[in-house]
């Protein structure tokens, strides 16, 4: 049978994480999160200080570099740096600022596209990234473009690493945010952009739960799926 797959591209901090996840959990989906592969090579090229704009380098240790995604008990994603769990790691901002550059060479981005395609070809997936819709996985079943305002995603950013107990000023994560803008939509190769079969979701004016429910109805149009059924409801009936 013909896996499904959902496509969800957009700029950082638009929420995709937190709505394919939830998608994912709804669907009985698999969840894959793209940035986090990213984000593993940009780790890796930290630690061996290279330069993330030195393309050159990057692709000389590419070989030597295995990143496997493997989903723990809890149906987590977890990512592997040559067999080292560096889930948490790939998170700080250094990686988050790295990713974004290391991402705009060709060869990072050809040496990660089968990865990705590989596990839409064996599970139903839920899919995040700046890419997926147009160039990983060009026929997916539902492609959607989610969007906020900068200054919102800024916003919902500053108060997410505030309760991780990672507070940063508001204005920087802002400034951030519009630099990774600025160079995930102006690279080369496979920019930030919509597909054109894209839906667009703006969220700068819903709630979490209003940008769930919306979701949760575009998939089942268009997929002819229905959310599994839900533990609440399986206790009232
Ligand atoms: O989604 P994220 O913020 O974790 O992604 C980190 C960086 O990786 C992002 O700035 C751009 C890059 N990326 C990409 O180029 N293509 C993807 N499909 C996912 C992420």
């Amino acid at each position: 049978m013909k896996h499904i797959s959902v496509a969800i591209d957009g700029p950082a901090g638009a929420g995709k994480s937190t709505l394919a996840r939830e998608m994912a959990k709804r669907f009985g989906f698999l969840y894959v999160d793209t940035g986090a592969i990213y984000r593993t090579v940009a780790l890796h090229a930290l630690r061996e200080s290279i330069d993330p704009q030195d393309g050159g380098t990057l692709m000389a240790v590419l070989p030597e570099l295995r990143v496997e995604i493997t989903y723990g008990e809890d149906g987590l994603q977890h990512m592997l740096l040559n067999g080292e769990d560096v889930t948490e790691a790939i998170r700080s901002p250094e990686v988050s600022m790295s990713a974004s550059a290391i991402s705009a060479h060709p060869g990072v981005r050809v040496f990660l596209l089968e990865t990705q395609r590989q596990l839409a070809r064996d599970n139903d997936v839920v899919m995040d990234g700046r890419d997926i819709g147009t160039v990983v996985l060009p026929g997916a079943d539902v492609k959607v473009f989610l969007t906020a305002s900068a200054e919102e995603r800024a916003w919902r950013r500053t108060l997410e690493l505030d309760a991780k107990g990672m507070a940063r000023p508001y204005q920087e994560v802002l400034d951030d945010l519009k630099q990774r803008d600025y160079n995930d939509a102006n690279r080369s190769v496979a920019p930030l952009r919509q597909a054109e079969d894209a839906i667009a979701l703006d969220t700068t004016h819903l709630t979490l739960s209003e940008s769930i429910e919306a979701l949760e109805q575009l998939i089942t149009d268009r997929t002819g799926r229905s959310p599994l059924p839900r533990e609440e409801d399986e206790e009232e009936s």
